[in-house]
C-alpha cells in the first residue's frame, strides 16, 4: 500500500498580506500530501540559553527525548518534503528561523557524529523547498536560502534542497503581480501546472 507523503510547512511569513506566503500556498496546491503547517508566529520558540542549553546536553547525553523542548525536532524528522516559506529580512531571515533551526538541531534525534566525528542526519526528510520574497535584489549570495541548505544538507544529510524565489518587488513602480507570476510560471515548470 501507497502511503501518503507527509510535507511539513514552516510558516515564517510574518505579515498577514505575506507575498511569500502566497506563493508557498502556490507550491503546496502542487505537492501530492498531506500537509502539516508550522506557523512560527505562534510558537514563541525560546533561543537557548545557558538554563535550556545544560538541560537539552542532559537529556541529549541521556538520550532522552520525551521533553516538549524536542517537539520540533520529532516534527522535523517525521516529514518527507519540508516547505519553508520566509521573507527576506536584513539579507537573510526573520530571526525565528534561527531559533527554529537551533531547536530543530538535536543531536541523536535529526543527526549524529560518525566516530570520525563527521555529522550524519538521522531523518526521513528527502527534500526541503524554501520560498522566498526579496524587496531588492537578492544577488549572488542568497544568505537566507543558504545557511538553510548548508544546515539541511551538512548537518540533516538532506539531498534535495531547492530555492523558488521573487526578487524587486519593493522597487518603486515594480509590477509585483507580474514578477509573483513569473516565480509561480517557475513553479508550474517544476511542479506542473
Ligand atoms: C524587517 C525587514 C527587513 C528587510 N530586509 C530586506 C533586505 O535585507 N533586502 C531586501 O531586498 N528586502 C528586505 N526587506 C523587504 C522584504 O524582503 C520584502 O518586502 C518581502 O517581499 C517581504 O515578504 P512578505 O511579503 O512575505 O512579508 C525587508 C523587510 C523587512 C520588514
Amino acid at each position: 500500500m501507497k502511503t501518503m507523503k507527509k510535507i511539513l510547512f514552516v510558516n515564517a511569513c510574518v505579515r498577514p498580506q505575506s507575498r511569500t506566503n502566497v506563493l508557498a500556498k502556490y507550491l503546496l496546491d502542487k505537492l501530492d500530501g498531506q500537509t502539516e503547517e508550522l506557523d512560527l508566529g505562534k510558537e514563541d520558540i525560546e533561543p537557548l540559553n545557558l538554563e535550556r542549553l545544560e538541560k537539552r546536553d542532559l537529556y541529549i547525553s541521556n538520550k532522552d527525548f520525551s521533553d516538549d523542548m524536542f517537539r520540533y525536532a520529532k516534527q522535523f524528522v517525521g516529514a518527507d518534503i519540508v516547505v519553508i516559506a520566509a521573507p527576506y529580512w536584513d539579507l537573510s531571515f526573520p530571526a525565528v528561523v534561527k531559533s527554529y533551526i537551533e531547536a530543530v538541531s538535536v543531536q541523536g534525534l535529526t543527526f549524529h557524529y560518525t566516530e570520525e566525528g563527521i555529522p550524519e542526519g538521522l531523518g526521513n526528510v528527502k527534500k526541503v523547498i524554501y520560498v522566498t520574497t526579496a524587496g531588492g535584489p537578492i544577488g549572488e549570495f542568497n544568505l537566507g536560502f543558504d545557511y538553510v541548505k548548508a544546515v539541511c544538507s551538512g548537518l540533516y544529510g538532506i539531498g534535495d534542497i531547492v530555492c523558488h524565489k521573487a526578487e524587486m518587488l519593493d522597487i518603486v513602480g515594480a509590477d509585483v503581480e507580474g514578477i509573483l507570476k513569473n516565480t509561480m510560471q517557475e513553479i508550474d515548470q517544476v511542479y506542473g501546472v
